[in-house]
Parts: structure tokens; sequence; C-alpha cells
């Protein structure tokens, strides 16, 4: 243990971290026990970790609010979870209380026969409706490889080799950030902070196992373990993305770019019809997102909501952004129509279309994207007429459907020189697959003739045998063919007039 820590703290040397590190990582503790427990009516008892600064704005109501926060949190993170049988839903929770709050004395897992920990860990994992998790503390113990990725207000996340395969993420609340210091600075009450933000993460997790889609990142499971000042620290596993670079999009082909915007209309789709009803995502940076093969996730629910906006008259249902403000229409139930989905897709359009969508995009597609693009950004369209939008275009593209209306006369002829390459006489364009050369995808032959014809550098092509993420052939695209190789996967065109 000691030397797993030391080694820790050598790879990670900012030293600020390194409390939330040890926190989330190798302290002993039980298996699962349950999730933090609930907050009773009132001031809840004094907690383990000691005053750090009195009180600051609240006098003698401050401990009751930070309750009524606790209390709020939990109850919001009851909403989410996995609906009982019809009618048995009212019984079951004070039950639950009680199980949450007898919290069982533990003892080190070491000590703790095998059977019972995995009774407890499926014990814990019925009350928040979590499935049992492939992976858990025993797993996070024997992470290797840790290393800070980020963190935002409430969550320091990592990523660590688990199992010495599974590349992963681990989320746990940041104890130097934002939202642990605010609160300690207002309710001096470390231990009850720190549950207030765990809340988050367990609200993440009954999300991101209820909201199960392809661009929805994975829950791989979680770990509940004692630290020193703090009983019951909250783990979550996830998969592992890297982060949503917006200038590195703008840089990439409009065919990867264009995936984003596919996979972020597929994701709204998705919670437009979620099991939980609209879900809207009212934190909507790029930062909330991540991506995972090219594809985009979101990683960050903790700012989801279902609530959908009641209302008397149109006037209720007012959304404002920066550069233009909204009002829906009001249902005769009393409800905002379509707010969350709304919400959502104007945030795709500000965030994400207006960047990624027209720019580059191959002419004869040029029409209708801007159509979805000024759709979206007029909240014409609602998200099930976006999403079959985007995958006309995506049938169009795949299919080369969007190349029929050109008229495609080559200025040159070209030799064609089969089972060859040609390994150097590179040249650069943009935006390129290879940071080298000039790689790019193409649909047909036709297509390679067209953009060498329209390089005046371009002498040569190559044809790979590799294909992009719509089934398109990647192309090497050359400046001379004086040394032409051997190579049974590729086909060489050298241009032969000029
Ligand atoms: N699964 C993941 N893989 C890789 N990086 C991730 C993953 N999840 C989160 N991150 C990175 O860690 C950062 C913080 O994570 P997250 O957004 O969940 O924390 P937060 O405290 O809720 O942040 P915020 O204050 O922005 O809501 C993110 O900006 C993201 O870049
Ligand atoms: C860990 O890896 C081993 C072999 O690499 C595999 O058999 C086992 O199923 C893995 N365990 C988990 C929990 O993924
Ligand atoms: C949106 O509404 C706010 C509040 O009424 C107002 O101050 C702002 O000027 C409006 N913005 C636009 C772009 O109309
Ligand atoms: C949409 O198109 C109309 C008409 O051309 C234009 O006035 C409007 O500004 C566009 N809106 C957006 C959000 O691009
Ligand atoms: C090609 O032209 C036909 C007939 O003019 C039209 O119907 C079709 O939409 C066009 N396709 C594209 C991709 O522009
Ligand atoms: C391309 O050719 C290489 C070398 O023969 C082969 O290993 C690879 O599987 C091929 N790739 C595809 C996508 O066919």
């Amino acid at each position: 243990m000691r030397r797993r820590k030391t080694a820790v703290a050598a790879a990670c040397c900012l030293a600020l971290l390194l409390g939330t590190l040890l926190n989330v990582l190798f302290v002993p503790g039980s298996e699962l026990p349950p999730p933090p427990p609930p907050p009773r009516d009132g001031a809840p008892p004094s907690p383990p970790g000691a005053p750090l600064e009195p009180p600051e704005e609240e006098g003698g109501g401050g401990r009751a609010a930070l309750a009524r926060q606790l209390r709020e949190r939990y109850e919001e993170v009851l909403r989410y979870r996995q609906p009982r049988a019809a009618g048995a839903r009212r019984a079951v929770r004070p039950r639950e209380r009680r199980l949450m709050d007898l919290a069982p004395a533990r003892t080190s897992a070491e000590q703790q026969p095998r059977g019972r920990a995995a009774a407890e860990r499926g014990r814990a994992s019925a009350e928040l409706g979590l499935e049992p998790p492939p992976l858990g503390c025993r797993e996070l113990r024997a992470a290797g490889g840790v290393q800070y990725l980020g963190s935002g207000y409430t969550k320091a996340v990592y990523k660590a080799v688990l199992n010495r395969s599974l590349a992963v993420a681990l989320k746990a609340v940041d104890f130097g950030g934002h939202d642990v210091a605010r609160c300690v600075r207002q309710f001096a009450a470390l231990a009850d902070c720190y549950r207030l933000a765990a809340y988050k993460i367990v609200k993440e997790m009954v999300l991101l196992q209820r909201l199960r889609h392809a661009n929805v990142l994975q829950l791989y499971g979680y770990c509940y373990q004692d630290s020193n000042d703090i009983p019951d620290t909250l783990t979550a596993i996830t998969e592992l993305g890297s982060p949503l670079e917006m200038i590195q999009l703008l840089q990439t082909s409009w065919e990867d770019r264009f995936r984003i915007c596919l996979s972020l209309v597929r994701l709204l789709h998705y919670l437009a019809h979620s099991p939980l009803g609209s879900v809207t995502l009212l934190d909507f940076r790029p930062r909330q997102f991540v991506i995972v093969d090219g594809e985009l996730k979101v990683t960050d629910l903790d700012d989801a909501s279902i609530e959908e906006s009641s209302c008397t008259s149109n006037s209720d249902c007012f959304m404002e952004f920066p550069a233009r403000n909204f009002t829906l229409p009001c249902s005769v139930e009393g409800r905002c129509q379509n707010m969350n989905e709304k919400r959502n897709l104007y945030n795709a359009y500000r965030f994400f279309f207006t960047y990624l969508l027209p720019h580059s995009a191959p002419p004869s597609l040029r029409p209708l994207l801007d159509k979805i693009v000024n759709a979206t950004g007029e909240l014409h369209w609602g998200i099930d007429e976006t999403a079959a939008q985007l995958e006309r275009v995506l049938n169009l593209y795949k299919s080369g459907e969007y190349l029929q209306n050109t008229t495609r006369i080559s200025k040159s002829e070209y030799r064609r020189v089969p089972e060859a390459f040609i390994p150097d006489e590179n040249y650069r364009c943009w935006p390129s697959y290879h940071h080298k050369g000039c790689l790019l995808s193409v649909f047909d032959v036709n297509e390679a003739i067209e953009i060498c014809d329209s390089y005046s550098q371009c002498k040569a092509f190559v044809l790979t045998n590799q294909t992009t993420w719509t089934g398109r052939q990647l192309v090497f695209f050359k400046a001379a063919s004086n040394h032409i190789m051997p190579d049974p996967d590729k086909i060489t065109y050298v241009k032969v007039t000029d």
C-alpha cells in the first residue's frame, strides 16, 4: 500500500491534486457500502470532519439550509432511478431510507468475507436502481497508470488502467474544487459538503445507467470507500474519452466534423424520447462531451434535467440565449411545449452546427446543410425532423448521390498502375488525414481524378485499401511519380497529359 501511494505521489506532482487522488484510490474500505445517507429533517448531526472555518453568511440557519440542499439532491436522484413495480414505489421509499441511514459498521474489505461484500454490493446497487457493476473497488485498488485528466466545478477526472488492459476514466469529487470550497466556506461542514457534491456523481451514475445509447458514455462501475476524513467517498468508473477540442475539430475533414454533428443529433433524438421523458442538458458547453473513436458522447450529466416548465401563458415559456430569445407556446395542459428538446437543439446550433456543418462541405450538399443550420438556429424544426435531415445528408454522402449532378469531364488522362504505390513525393493539402502528405477520402476513382485535376501540384494518386467511417476510400495525392513500388493492396494512377 505504502509503496503504491509513493509511486502515485511521484507520478502526480501537482500537490493540490494529491489529496483528492489519494482519496480516490488505494484507501482500504468496504467493497460497496450503501450510497451517502439522506439528510434528516432539521440539522444533521455533527460531521466527523472538523469545521475548517466559521460559517460565513448564514448564521444558525446555515446547517438547515445545507440539510435542505442535501435532501433536494437526494430526492432528485430518487426520481431518476429505475421505477419499481407500479404502486410499490411509495412503500419502498421509507425502507430504503432506513437502509441508507443504518449503514452497517464496516471493516476493511480484506477482513470481509467475499460473499458478504458481494451481497452488500448488490443491495447498494438495488437502492440506486443500478445494476451490479462489472467493475468495483477491487479493480480500482489494482489500478495502474493513474493520470490527472481535468476537472470542473465539482469533479476531478483521472485516467487509469484497470486489470492491466482496460483504460477507464475515474470521476471523484474534487476536494479542491469550486463546489466543495464554496460549501465549506459557507457551512463549515466538510463531510456534508462532500456528500452534497457526491450526489452529483450519484445522479450522473444513475443517469448514465438509465440513458443507454451509443452517444452516452458507458458506466463501468463505481466504488465507495473510506478516506481519512470522509466515510464512503465515491468514485465512478466510466468509459474513457478524449476532450472535445473545438479548434482541433475545425482543422479536421468535413466528414469527421459531420460525424460529430450526426452523433450529437442522434444523442438529442434519444434524449427527447428517453425512458425518463424529454431530457435537457442545462450545461451544453463542448467540455460536457468527449470523443470516443471519432464519435461524440455526453460525459457530464450532472446538469441534466427532466423538468418540463409549467406555464399559464406563452410568456412563461421564455428561453434566453446570449444572441437570441425565444418564446415557446404554452400547451393547454400548462406545459411549455417541447422546451427541453428545443433548448438542446438551439444549443446544438450555437455551439456545434454553425461551426462544424457547412464549412468546407461538398458544394452540392451546401444548400441542404445551410437549411439545417438555419432551421435549427430559428428553432423551426424539432429534433425528429433535424435528425431525419442529417441522416439524409449521410445517405447522400455515403451513396455518392451527392456527386451525380456535377459534370465530370476530366481535363487529364491517367494511367492505371495496379498493385503499386508511390512511397514519397508527398505534398501537403488541407484538411488531410495525414499530417505529412495529402490523404483524402473519395467516393470512387472518378472523384479522386476530379480532385487531382483541381490541384496543380497533383501528378498522381494512390488508392489505398483503407476506408473512413462512412466507407469512403482513402487516397494519397502525390506531387510526382518518379519512384513507383509494388504493393498488392494499392493502385496508382499517374497523370499522363496536362
Ligand atoms: N470520460 C472521460 N474521459 C476523458 N475526459 C473526461 C471524461 N469525463 C470528463 N472528462 C474531462 O474532465 C473534465 C471535468 O469533468 P466533468 O465535466 O465531469 O466535471 P464537472 O466538475 O462536472 O465539470 P463542470 O464544472 O464543467 O460541469 C471535463 O471537462 C472533461 O474534459
Ligand atoms: C481481467 O482480465 C482478465 C484477463 O486479461 C480477464 O479474464 C478478466 O475477465 C478481466 N476482468 C474484468 C473484470 O474485466
Ligand atoms: C433577450 O431578453 C433579455 C431579457 O428580456 C433582454 O435583455 C435581451 O436584450 C434580449 N436579447 C435579444 C437578443 O433579444
Ligand atoms: C435564416 O434565414 C433567414 C432568411 O434568409 C435569415 O433572415 C435568418 O437570419 C437566418 N437565420 C439564421 C439563424 O441563420
Ligand atoms: C440532382 O438533381 C436532381 C434533378 O435536378 C434533383 O432532384 C436532386 O435533388 C439533385 N441532387 C443533389 C444532391 O443535389
Ligand atoms: C489492407 O491491406 C493490408 C495488407 O495486406 C491488410 O493487412 C489489411 O487487413 C487490409 N485492410 C483492409 C481494410 O482491407
